[in-house]
C-alpha cells in the first residue's frame, strides 16, 4: 500500500506510539478516577502530554488545554461556549467543522461574515479587516487549507483582529505537528487542533487550547473526578471541558507522537517538502491534469489537489485504490474552499505526504496516475 491520505489521518504512526497505545490498554486505569497505581499513571500520562503540546505550541500553561476526540470537537466547544449572539467571522477557507457550527448559528439570527480568500486559497487581508466589526466577538481563521495545502499568515490575520478588539481563533487541523505555531507570537487566543494527523497520535484524539482570561460556557457537562460533591462542571481547566471518561489509551498514543514531533519536527518538515516538490513536478507534466491552488512550494504543505480535463476525480482515485495507492476525492468536507478554488462542481483528486513516504512511491504513483488517465 502507498499512504497519501495523511490530511484524513496520519499512517502509519511511529513505533512509540503503537507501543504505548498497547500497553495503556493492557494497564489499565482511567485518569482522574482512583488512587491505585494504574489509575495514578493514566492522569499522570495524560498530565505529561498536555505538558508535551505545551511545548510544542509554546502555551504558558499546560492546564489551559483540554483533550477532545476530534478537532470538530474542539471547534463546536470554542464556538458555542464563546458566543452568546455576537459576531463571528471565519475565513472562506473553512471546513465543514467550522462552516456548519457557523451557519447555525447564523440561522439562528446571529451575524456571521465570511473573509474572502483567493483562487490560491490565501485568505484576503484587506476582506477580514472589513468583515470585523465592532459587533465581532470571535474571528476563527483556517491555518492550512486541507483542500490545497496553502498556509495561511495567521499571525497577521490574528493581530488585525485583534486591533480590532476580537477574540481570535486558529484551526490548526492541517497545520498541528507539520508547520510550527507559537501561540504568544502568533497572537492565538484559542487553538484547536487534531492529535490524528500531524501529531501522529491515533484516531480519537484532539485538543483546544484557550487563553487564561477568556470567559467560555460548556456545550457538555458531566463527571469530572473532581470537585464531585458540585452540581456544577468545574470552573478550573482542564477539568471544565473534560466530562466522561478520558480516552487515555488514545492519549498514552498522542503523547509519544508529541515526542516525536519535538525530536523530529524540523526533519520531517524538509522530507515533506522535498516530496511535496517532487510530487508537484511530477503532476504539472502529466497531460489533462490541473493543478489546484499554488503550483509553487513557497506557503504550502504536502497537501496537493487536482483535477482532470476528461475523467472523474472519483474514478481516478477508485483506479487508483485499485493499485493499493490511498487518495481522497470529492470535495473533501470543505464546500467554501471549493468555492473560492473554484472546483465546487469538478471536486479534486488529494494526495496528502506523510513522515514515512518516499520520493520512489511519488515516482510510482505519478507513473500509475499517468496510465489510469490514458487508459
Ligand atoms: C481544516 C480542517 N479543519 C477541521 C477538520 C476536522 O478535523 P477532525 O476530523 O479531527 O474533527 C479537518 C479534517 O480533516 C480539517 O482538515
Amino acid at each position: 500500500m502507498i499512504y497519501l491520505d495523511n490530511a484524513a489521518t496520519s499512517h502509519p504512526k511511529p513505533k512509540s506510539v503503537y507501543k504505548a497505545v498497547c500497553e495503556a490498554l493492557y494497564r489499565g486505569g482511567s485518569a482522574g478516577r482512583g488512587g491505585y497505581k494504574e489509575a495514578i499513571i493514566a492522569s499522570s500520562v495524560m498530565y505529561e502530554c498536555r505538558e508535551k503540546i505545551a511545548q510544542l505550541f509554546n502555551i504558558p500553561s499546560p492546564d489551559r488545554i483540554a483533550f477532545t476526540k476530534n478537532t470538530t470537537e474542539a471547534i463546536n466547544m470554542a464556538l458555542k461556549g464563546i458566543l452568546k449572539g455576537e459576531g463571528l467571522v471565519i475565513s472562506h477557507m473553512e471546513h465543514n467543522s467550522v462552516y456548519r457550527p457557523s451557519m447555525k448559528y447564523y440561522r439562528e439570527g446571529n451575524e456571521v461574515l465570511i473573509a474572502n480568500a483567493d483562487k490560491f486559497g490565501y485568505l484576503d487581508f484587506e476582506s477580514l479587516e472589513e468583515s470585523i466589526l465592532s459587533t465581532t466577538k470571535l474571528v476563527c481563521i483556517n491555518h492550512v487549507s486541507n483542500v490545497c495545502g496553502s498556509v495561511n499568515d495567521i499571525r497577521r490575520a490574528c493581530k488585525i483582529a485583534h486591533k480590532k478588539g476580537a477574540i481570535t481563533m486558529v484551526d490548526a487541523a492541517q497545520s498541528a505537528g507539520i508547520i510550527p505555531i507559537d501561540v504568544i507570537k502568533d497572537e492565538i487566543d484559542i487553538l484547536v487542533f487534531p492529535g490524528h494527523k500531524g501529531l501522529l497520535g491515533p484516531v480519537g484524539t484532539g485538543g483546544i487550547y484557550i487563553k487564561e482570561g477568556i470567559e467560555f460556557d460548556t456545550i457538555m457537562e458531566g463527571g469530572t473526578g473532581s470537585e464531585s460533591e458540585s452540581a456544577y462542571m468545574p470552573e478550573l481547566m482542564p477539568d471544565r471541558l473534560e466530562y466522561g471518561t478520558q480516552n487515555v489509551v488514545g492519549i498514552a498514543g498522542l503523547l509519544e507522537g508529541v515526542k516525536y514531533i519535538l525530536e523530529n519536527g524540523e526533519k520531517i518538515s524538509g522530507h515533506e517538502r522535498e516530496l511535496t516538490k517532487k510530487l508537484l513536478e511530477n503532476l504539472s507534466v502529466i497531460p489533462n491534469v490541473h493543478i489546484v491552488g499554488n503550483p509553487s512550494t513557497e506557503n504550502r504543505v504536502g497537501v496537493v489537489s487536482v483535477y482532470f480535463s476528461h475523467k472523474d476525480v472519483v474514478e481516478v482515485a477508485n483506479a487508483l485504490a485499485d493499485e493499493g495507492i490511498c487518495t481522497r476525492a470529492g470535495l473533501h468536507c470543505a464546500v467554501l474552499a471549493h468555492e473560492a478554488l473554484g472546483t465546487l462542481k469538478s471536486g479534486t483528486l488529494r494526495f496528502s505526504v506523510g513522515f514515512s513516504n518516499t520520493k520512489e512511491e511519488i515516482d510510482e504513483v505519478s507513473w500509475k496516475l499517468q496510465k489510469i488517465l490514458t487508459s
